[in-house]
């Protein structure tokens, strides 16, 4: 093993390169005893790194889980009001994993967890922003014109940012409900609801069915399945062209 010290930390999971470079210079890291400053430095086979006091190695193996999230669930690992988490769903075998990006309390459907530090970086990175599809169930029969305005981007949204192009597929219209699939590589907060409130088609119900590669297929709610070869290796292209880019250090 011969890696870079920032590269050593978030292979462990413990944070991003950037910010394992903030913990360097903080002088919270130690190797083989002694604090680094030095943020080029390289670690070997045998080297014993510490960051604040705690001993610290990359895992041979990451863990990478799809989760089907329920509604109500939110997508933090602990909660101080006691609500469940997402941090439920996961088999204790796979040890403390990650949310990439996050759900709504009131959204369901695709999360992936991780403790691969780098790739939940790589992956919520607004500069890099991976497309996410979800399915919308909205109020009203949207007409052509909000479906051009979505697809155009350029709405003003209620803290003033502008939407970027989304794609749209209808699924159904109903007489007072249309259900349509947008696909969106922001991830602001709330973004797809606001998207449709600016276009006055309040979304009623939000399910996310695909992030990048990955899709939600039929993983009954509330489970998790380990992603495939096929799947990671897709994940890990993206990471690739994230770190090629300089999106990630
Ligand atoms: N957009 C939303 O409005 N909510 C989500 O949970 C995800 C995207």
């Amino acid at each position: 093993m011969d890696l870079r010290l920032n590269r050593y930390i978030a292979q462990a999971g413990v944070c991003s390169r950037r910010a394992a470079d903030g913990l360097i210079a903080r002088g919270v890291v130690h190797l083989n005893g002694a604090v680094v400053r030095d943020l080029g430095r390289r670690v070997a086979a045998g080297d014993v790194v510490e960051v604040e006091g705690h001993a610290v190695a990359p895992r041979a193996e990451h863990a990478y889980l799809a989760l089907n999230k329920p509604l109500e669930v939110v997508t933090t690992l602990d909660d101080p009001q006691g609500r469940t988490t997402v941090a439920d769903f996961v088999p204790a075998a796979k040890g403390r994993l990650v949310p990439v990006g996050r759900l709504d309390w009131d959204t369901s459907g695709l999360l992936i967890l991780t403790d691969d530090g780098e790739m939940v970086h790589a992956l919520t990175h607004p500069r890099f922003g991976v497309e996410k599809t979800y399915r919308a169930t909205l109020r009203g029969q949207m007409e052509t014109a909000a479906f051009a305005r979505l697809r155009d981007g350029g709405i003003v949204l209620d803290d003033g940012t502008k939407t970027r192009p989304a794609k749209i597929r209808v699924i159904a219209q109903r007489r007072d409900e249309s259900v349509v699939d947008v696909s969106i590589h922001e991830g602001r907060n709330r973004q797809v609801r606001r998207m449709f409130d600016a276009v006055g088609h309040p979304v009623v119900a939000l399910e996310r069915v695909r992030f990048g590669p990955v899709a939600l297929g039929d993983l009954p709610l509330g489970t998790t399945r380990d992603l495939t070869e096929r799947e990671l290796r897709a994940l890990q292209e993206i990471r690739e062209r994230a770190l090629a880019r300089g999106v990630v250090r």
